[in-house]
C-alpha cells in the first residue's frame, strides 16, 4: 500500500513537454494566502483537527511542532494552551509569516528551515505534532509518518482532504492540455498504511467546514484571483486567465470543505515493519 501511494504521488509530476513550455512555476505556494488562512485560524479556532490538539493540551499545556507549518494556520490556535510553538518547513517565507504572527501572540516560538523527516532527529521531543495539508506533497510516507511518530509524545494529528488538493483541476487540465489527471492516493490509502504499521488510538474523522476551508487560503479570494493562480498552475500564459475564469466557472468548487482529521497516541509503530 505505501509502494502504491508513492507511485501514485508521483503521477502528478507534470508532464515535461508542458513543463519546458511554461514560463512560471506551476507548483508556487502563494505566502499572503497562508498568512491570511493562519489569520483566520488564530480568530476562530475551530474544526475537528484542532480540537484533537487542543484536547491533549488544555489539562497539561505542553510544546507543539507544526510540520510543513506554511504561516501557522495548525498550531497558532494552540498558543493559548502551548508552552512553545516549533514550525518546521522547507520555505523560508513561510517561517517568517509564522514567526511575524507568533512573535505577535507572545508565545515563545522556533523555526526550523528544511524538510521533515530528513531533519527529524535533529529535532526535539515535542508534546504534539499537527501537520495539516502536506502528505500529499510526500511520496515517501512510512519515514515521515515514522518520525512523527518517533519525535512526539502526546499526540499527533493531520489533516488532509480526502482526495488530492488539485484534483478538482482535473477538467481544466483534460481541457486546456488533453492531459487525464490522477484520481489517487485517497487519505483512506494513508489511513490503510498506518493501520498496517500498527499506530495505537487511530482515529479518522471525516467532517465538512463551511468556515476557514481551503488549504491554500483561497476561499477569501474572487474568482478572477483564483483564476490567476490557476492559470499559472496550468503553466499557461497570463493572457489565458479569462478563458481559465470562464472554465472555473463551471468547476471550480471555490474551496475544499471535506475535511479528514487522522490522529493517534505515538510512541507505538513497531521498528521492523516492511512498509517503508
Ligand atoms: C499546503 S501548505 C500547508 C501549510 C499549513 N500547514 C496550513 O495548513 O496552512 C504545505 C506546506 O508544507 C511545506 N512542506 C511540504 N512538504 C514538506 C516537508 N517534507 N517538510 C517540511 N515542509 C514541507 C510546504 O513548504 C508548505 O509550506
Amino acid at each position: 500500500m505505501a509502494k502504491r501511494w508513492t507511485t501514485a504521488l508521483e503521477a502528478w509530476a507534470i508532464p515535461k513537454r508542458i513543463l519546458d513550455a511554461a514560463t512560471r512555476d506551476p507548483w508556487l505556494l502563494p505566502v499572503a494566502r497562508f498568512g491570511g488562512r493562519a489569520d483566520r485560524a488564530v480568530s476562530d479556532p475551530c474544526g475537528v483537527s484542532f480540537e484533537r490538539a487542543a484536547e491533549v493540551l488544555r489539562d497539561s499545556p505542553g510544546t507543539v511542532i507544526d510540520v510543513g507549518a506554511g504561516a501557522g494556520a495548525a498550531s497558532l490556535p494552540l498558543a493559548p494552551w502551548a508552552t512553545s510553538l516549533t514550525a518546521l518547513d522547507g520555505n523560508a517565507a513561510m517561517l517568517a509569516a509564522f514567526a511575524e504572527r507568533a512573535a505577535r501572540l507572545g508565545i515563545e516560538h522556533h523555526e526550523v528551515l528544511g524538510t521533515w523527516p530528513e531533519l527529524a532527529t535533529e529535532i526535539a521531543m515535542h508534546d504534539v505534532a499537527v501537520v495539516h495539508h502536506v502528505v500529499y506533497n510526500v511520496a515517501a510516507i512510512v519515514p515521515f509518518v515514522r518520525a512523527l511518530d518517533e519525535r512526539t509524545t502526546r499526540r499527533v494529528v493531520l489533516e488532509l482532504p480526502p482526495h488530492h488538493p488539485l484534483t478538482w483541476m482535473n477538467p481544466l487540465w483534460k481541457q486546456f492540455h488533453d492531459l487525464d489527471r490522477p484520481v489517487s492516493p485517497i487519505a483512506s490509502d494513508l489511513v490503510e498504511i498506518l493501520g498496517a504499521m500498527g499506530v495505537a488510538d487511530l482515529r479518522a474523522e471525516h467532517w465538512t467546514t463551511l468556515g476557514l476551508a481551503a488549504a491554500d487560503g483561497s476561499d477569501s479570494e474572487s474568482l478572477a484571483e483564483r483564476a490567476a493562480l490557476v492559470t499559472q498552475r496550468l503553466c499557461l500564459r497570463v493572457e489565458r486567465e479569462p478563458e481559465v475564469a470562464a472554465a472555473m466557472a463551471e468547476t471550480d468548487p471555490g474551496y475544499h470543505r471535506d475535511i479528514v482529521t487522522i490522529s493517534w497516541t505515538p510512541g507505538s509503530t513497531p521498528r521492523n515493519d516492511t512498509h517503508r
